[in-house]
């Protein structure tokens, strides 16, 4: 009787442990599902890194990491600061180590931008997050992370399937930390917004009403130049530009001149895109505005001529004086720009957490 039961408890032992083993095996032709960007009509090629192809298990991991704070030691994850309903973006202003105040950007068309951040130091989506491992953002212990990925239920097999790594303990840190952010910005790519009243206005699935009109005229006509640097389809025109902020430049306010140290990119910056820009209060790099009303006196009235590298577009002669619209010509402004907010994108369920 006794051995009876020795015996059954050592059976009961091993089908624990078998039940507890990460079985990443997988059939010898597995092959990860290539997944294709569905691309808005109207829009251009979207750029995909070479190294980085999308499939359908990078996007599921990728979206995983994006939620998990697995990835950090102070329970951060991206979506500390990238909240859904301002467009992944959030109105609290990020305050960087050297005391700069930085605006954070929103995940709007990512797959279509050339560069990243708001002085463009980036020029790779899959590089972009690497920076969150950091003690600025996620402070992460890389051999903690290891343990906890190993014996994590299911991030073993997920990268099987999405990298075909049997073993995560076999990269070095920085591999993993690569692969990790590959599989995040595999699903960054995903997240398209093309579905706003504006959208639907040119596919005539609706109509303008006449102050939104007015307002579309304003932004499209040289009577705001507002297109010259966010102009259709993406809203942006994905230059580096000085739209006349500040007369003097010093500190963060130099921009892109800090990453090329040429002169003649001082106090320029990424032209944002416009697109859900009711949702990602407060506006510019350093988030000096609070609302669009605001943001269109500046454009006004506000405009610093004396700025260095002053863009053309906003010197040009008949605007020495400021662009002179109306107080209803602003107001419809205002009201056009709300027409690029996408709220079917804020509310797709792709994109939200899996957890
Ligand atoms: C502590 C806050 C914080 C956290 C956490 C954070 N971000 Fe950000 N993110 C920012 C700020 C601030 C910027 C703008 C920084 C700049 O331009 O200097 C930014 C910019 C970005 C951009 C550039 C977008 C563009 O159009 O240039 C991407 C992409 C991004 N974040 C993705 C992520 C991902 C993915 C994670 C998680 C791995 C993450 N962020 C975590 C604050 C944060
Ligand atoms: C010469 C190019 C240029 C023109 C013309 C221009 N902008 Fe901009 N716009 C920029 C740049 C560059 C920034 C970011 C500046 C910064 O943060 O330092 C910006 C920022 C903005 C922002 C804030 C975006 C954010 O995410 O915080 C809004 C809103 C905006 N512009 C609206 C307009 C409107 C409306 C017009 C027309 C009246 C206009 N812009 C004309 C280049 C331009």
């Amino acid at each position: 009787m006794k051995r009876y039961i020795i015996v059954v408890f050592i059976v009961v032992v091993f089908a624990i442990l078998y039940s507890c083993k990460k079985d990443t095996t997988l059939p010898a032709d597995f092959k990860a599902t290539p997944y294709t960007l569905k691309i808005p009509a109207r829009f251009p090629a979207p750029i995909i890194a070479i190294d980085n192809p999308m499939t359908e298990e990078g996007i599921k991991l990728g979206r995983m990491f994006y939620y998990d704070p697995i990835l950090s030691t102070n329970g951060k994850s991206c979506v500390t600061c990238h909240f859904r309903e301002n467009s992944y973006s959030s109105a609290p202003l990020f305050l960087a180590s050297n005391g700069a105040k930085i605006s954070v950007i929103p995940h709007i068309n990512l797959a279509w931008n050339p560069d990243f951040l708001w002085d463009g130091s980036e020029p790779t989506l899959d590089r972009e997050p690497l920076a969150d491992f950091g003690p600025e953002f996620f402070n992460t212990n890389m051999s903690e992370l290891i343990q906890k990925l190993k014996n994590h239920p299911k991030y073993p097999i997920l990268f099987k399937q999405a990298f075909n790594i049997d073993d995560i303990a076999t990269l070095s840190e920085k591999d993993l930390q690569l692969k990790i952010v590959y599989a995040i910005t595999q699903f960054l790519r995903t997240m398209i917004s093309a579905d706003s009243k504006y959208d639907k206005m040119l596919k005539r699935q609706v109509n303008f009403t006449p102050e939104e009109m007015d307002g579309m005229q304003t932004f499209m006509t040289e009577r705001g130049d507002c297109f010259h640097c966010h102009g259709d389809p993406l809203m942006t025109s994905n230059t580096f530009n000085n739209n006349g902020l500040d007369s003097v430049l010093t500190g963060s306010n130099l921009g892109r001149y800090l990453v090329t140290l040429n002169d003649f990119d001082k106090g320029k910056f990424s032209s944002p895109t416009l697109r859900n820009i009711e949702l990602t209060a407060p506006f510019m790099h350093d988030g000096r505005f609070t609302t669009l009303e605001e943001v269109v006196e500046f454009y006004n009235s506000g405009v610093n001529w004396n700025s260095p590298n002053i863009d053309p577009i906003m010197t040009k002669p008949a605007k020495k004086y400021g662009l002179g619209l109306s107080t209803t010509q602003k107001a419809n402004l205002v009201k056009f720009l709300k027409t690029l907010t996408d709220t079917a994108y804020i509310n797709n369920k792709d994109f939200m957490s899996p957890f």
